[in-house]
């Protein structure tokens, strides 16, 4: 990436002014790559090189995209008068003012949330025309069956005038509790896959995100934690289209 002034790199993330950089950097307390910071014009790599303010490790990217692990109980919303919001646990320094989940989950649902301040990706992931695939489990009341798996498969009319568009349904029968399904759908809509079960007369008791088009939830992501994208991570979601045949695998 191109090289730009610590003071502006550091400035954009919106908790330091360039002055207040300018004061840090005379206090030695902001360091590059283990060392003092020479001036606050200083020339750094806001991918490559290591920034810490007072000891604290600071992400300079413009663009940040995380991947939280959704626990229970909160929104998926940047902001929120009572409740918990997604946005909320983002640690601090991967925090930006400008970033939003890319697509909501129920506050139920737990699971994959994707965190980004990158408009242009969102849009991309979330365009109804553009839709990547989506993988859930469903722990359900009863099992799935072929009957439901159809249904799903023949994109699903829910009765009030919204049809779905086909969604991938299999039983999961190594998931930790059972009855279990996965599901993979291309689109968002309200409260789909259990209005979806609803109409094959199964209720969802848990439901959780495992992927998001060719990119996994990580298995070492504590509910409630989050972790930037890998550069191969990104590169998936990035592309114009996602491949499906890494989010079905294991169905066939
Ligand atoms: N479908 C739902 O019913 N809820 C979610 O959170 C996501 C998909």
């Amino acid at each position: 990436m191109e090289q730009i002034r610590l003071d502006k790199a550091i400035s954009v993330l919106g908790e330091h002014s360039r002055r207040d950089v300018k004061k840090l950097v005379s206090q030695g307390q902001i360091t590059v790559n283990g060392r003092v910071a020479r001036g606050a014009e200083e020339k750094i790599d806001p991918e490559r090189d290591e920034v810490r303010i007072c000891g604290r490790k600071v992400s300079l990217t413009p663009h940040v995209y995380l991947m939280l692990n959704k626990p229970q109980g909160v929104v998926s919303a940047t902001r929120d008068p009572s409740e918990k919001t997604v946005v909320d646990l983002v640690p601090r320094e991967l925090y930006r003012r400008d970033i939003f989940p890319a697509g909501r989950l129920d506050k139920d649902t737990t699971g994959f949330v994707l965190l980004t301040n990158d408009g242009a990706l969102a849009h991309r992931i979330l365009s109804p025309k553009n839709h990547i695939p989506k993988t859930y489990i469903a722990v359900l009341d009863r099992p799935v069956d072929q009957k439901a798996v159809e249904l799903f498969a023949a994109g699903m009319d829910l009765g009030d005038g919204e049809i779905c568009r086909p969604a991938l349904l299999a039983e999961e029968p190594s998931w930790e509790v059972q009855p279990a399904a996965r599901i993979v759908l291309r689109e968002g809509l309200y409260h789909q896959i259990k209005r979806m079960f609803a109409k094959t007369d199964r209720k969802v008791l848990a439901l959780r995100r495992i992927a998001m088009g060719g990119v996994a939830l990580d298995p070492e992501l504590a509910p409630g934690c989050c972790r930037e994208l890998t550069a191969e991570e990104r590169e998936l979601l990035t592309r114009e289209t996602a491949d499906y045949s890494t989010c079905t695998r294991g169905l066939e």
